[in-house]
């Protein structure tokens, strides 16, 4: 709360609203060559959403941008393996995205991709505006060319020994290993990715960024994001030490965005380079479909607005060090103010593994399971700060003894209850006592704490506490037991039901980040009086007497031994 304002000059110190703040949530684009896994949802996509749905309940702008990325030796080596142009893997993954976010209930304000017009022209503009100013210039290179197919290994077409870490499977651009990015040259004992024959190497023209030109700036910059997480923070402050090299931000290839320079139509600008600029042509893009082109400055210009960056951590160099160098060099618009970048989720003990099959595929898992299920284990297991693991088993325990548990219930019981009692209306208010009175500043008291550990990137804190909120829900009414007490004394088991009853209706809130398609229906069932839509982050009590719904089904189905023995099965098979 900001004190201050017009109170404060008459002398009268007022809690006010803080002003609506501009949040900006850019997310990393996903490749659009293959689906979605459960470690993309666990690393960057549902922090992302939660953390989004919390500033929209708490009334501040968002704009939450993302879109596919389609550029890059991803998408054209899975082009080529199938013999089909890379548009066609590209939109077929793309399609497959939005579908997944709209079974997932992940929210965006744009999902674009890389390869709108709008995209092309703005990064054609920035490359422009960088090579006016001399940080961007032309040289040329030694690449690796393969002399069996007679063409430049640009990226992912080389793999060799890391040059810093010595993992031996490494990209020609990055280090799956140790997250470093270099130049292809330096990879040590490098091979052609599909014939496997050492390279030559040959020379060729291209147009470098001139990233030594930021180390400084970059080091001030970071100094103090000491609010960063830890790894995000000591990862670009190693980093820097080291210091960014220039590189080659164009290759000899034909698919990506196109090269604005005169004489250079056959180059195309590195997929890393565009990718990243698809944070800001996307909210150029939403602007324009608002109605309101210039709309986009309140995210970009406004000095008070905030950009978060949602990133697994093989992203962070980019987010952190190269993509605020390029907004550097572009001048006058906002750096990111804060980077939550996670670590990875493991799959039973082990990687995730495309080429192993070793992985849980979102669109498959969705075709067998709800949404908020998932939502809530990679919640209250988010690799926020160290690796995390995704068992089946533990989903189950999960599912069945926490949320269908402690939430589920609850909510389920005294639907049922009180739609039998007091023909499913909300029971009368009128004899609250203290204790009731108590458990409901309770859950006016979690709206703030919980809020606070959302706004700070805190996920995993805030379900568990929102877990705990939920329990003392039914601890109050474990003592109250209006089952009983009903027969003896209708006026206090009317009071504790009505009290439940708002407390189930304010646990409904505090969810919603987390499972926002339970929420939804929740919200349904208690019959409130304003759509679900304008929820807002505070508690609100229900009208005695208005209307429940009819017959409640459970919010949360338990999972069966038989369901999860079935895809333990599956992945075995695949291992
Ligand atoms: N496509 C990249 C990946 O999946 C992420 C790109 S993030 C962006 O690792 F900012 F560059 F778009
Ligand atoms: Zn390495």
């Amino acid at each position: 709360m900001r004190v201050g304002g017009a109170g404060a000059s008459l002398g009268v110190i007022q809690d006010r609203p803080m002003a609506s703040e501009y949040i900006l949530v850019g997310v990393a684009w996903p490749y659009a060559n293959g689906p979605l896994h459960l470690g993309h949802i666990a690393g960057a996509y549902l922090p992302a959403d939660i953390f989004a749905r919390y500033h929209r309940l708490a009334g501040n702008h968002v704009l939450m941008v993302s879109g596919s990325d389609q550029h890059g030796t991803p998408i054209t080596m899975r082009a080529e393996q199938e013999g089909v142009p890379p548009k066609v893997i590209a939109d077929r993954y793309h399609a497959s995205f939005v579908d997944c976010w709209q079974r997932l209930g992940v929210q965006w304000e744009l999902f674009t991709a890389t390869t709108t017009e709008n995209h092309y022209k703005i990064v054609g503009d920035i490359f422009q505006r960088l090579y006016d100013r001399g940080t961007i210039y032309l040289d040329s290179m030694e690449m690796p060319f393969c002399p069996k197919d007679q063409k430049f290994l640009a990226d992912r077409y080389v793999e060799g020994t890391c040059p810093y870490c010595g993992y031996t499977d490494a990209r020609g651009d990055q280090c799956d290993n140790c997250g470093r990015t270099y130049n292809a040259l330096d990879l040590k004992e490098p091979r052609c990715k599909f014939c496997h024959t050492t390279p030559e190497v040959a020379r060729t023209e291209h147009f470098f960024c001139r990233w030594s030109e930021f180390n400084e700036p970059l080091r001030a910059w970071v100094e103090d994001k000491t609010y960063w997480r830890k790894n995000v923070f000591n990862f670009t402050r190693r980093y820097l030490e080291e210091g960014l090299k220039d590189s080659a931000i164009t290759r000899d290839i034909e698919w990506g965005v196109p090269v604005p320079i005169p004489g250079y139509e056959n180059k195309r600008i590195y997929v890393w380079f565009d990718a990243v600029i698809g944070y800001y042509s996307a909210s150029h893009e939403w602007a324009q479909r608002s109605g309101d082109p210039e709309a986009w400055r309140h995210w970009w210009t406004n000095p008070e607005a905030r950009g978060y960056y949602f990133i697994g951590k093989d992203n962070i160099p980019f987010h952190t060090l190269r993509w605020p160098a390029v907004l550097m060099g572009c001048g006058g618009l906002n750096l990111p103010y804060d980077v939550p970048a996670n670590e990875y989720l493991n799959l039973e003990g082990l990687q995730f593994s495309k080429s192993r099959e070793h992985a849980v595929w979102v669109p498959v898992f969705l075709d067998r399971f709800d949404p908020d299920p998932l939502r809530y284990y990679l919640s209250i297991n988010m690799p926020d700060s160290t690796d995390a693991d995704f068992s089946w088993k533990e989903f189950q325990r999960r599912n069945n003894d926490e949320l269908a548990a402690a939430y589920g219930n609850l909510v389920h019981r005294m639907l049922t209850f009180i739609g039998k009692h007091y023909e499913g209306t909300v029971p009368p208010a009128d004899h609250r006592q203290p204790e009731d009175e108590a458990l409901l500043q309770k859950m006016r008291d979690a709206f703030p704490r919980v809020g606070g550990l959302l706004a700070a990137c805190d996920f995993k804190d805030a379900i568990r506490d929102v877990m705990a909120v939920c329990r003392e829900g039914n601890q109050y009414l474990d003592q109250q037991q209006p089952w009983k007490t009903i027969k003896v004394d209708r006026d206090r088991a009317g009071a504790a039901l009505n009290t439940i009853l708002n407390y189930i209706n304010g646990l409904k809130v505090l969810y919603s980040p987390f499972l926002p398609n339970s929420s939804a229906k929740l919200h349904e069932l208690l019959g409130n009086p304003y759509p679900a839509s304008e929820e807002r982050w505070e508690f609100r009590e229900l009208t005695p007497g208005a209307a429940l719904a009819q017959g409640p089904t459970p919010l949360f189905k338990k999972l069966e031994d038989d369901i999860i023995e079935e895809q333990l099965a599956l992945l075995k098979k695949s291992d």
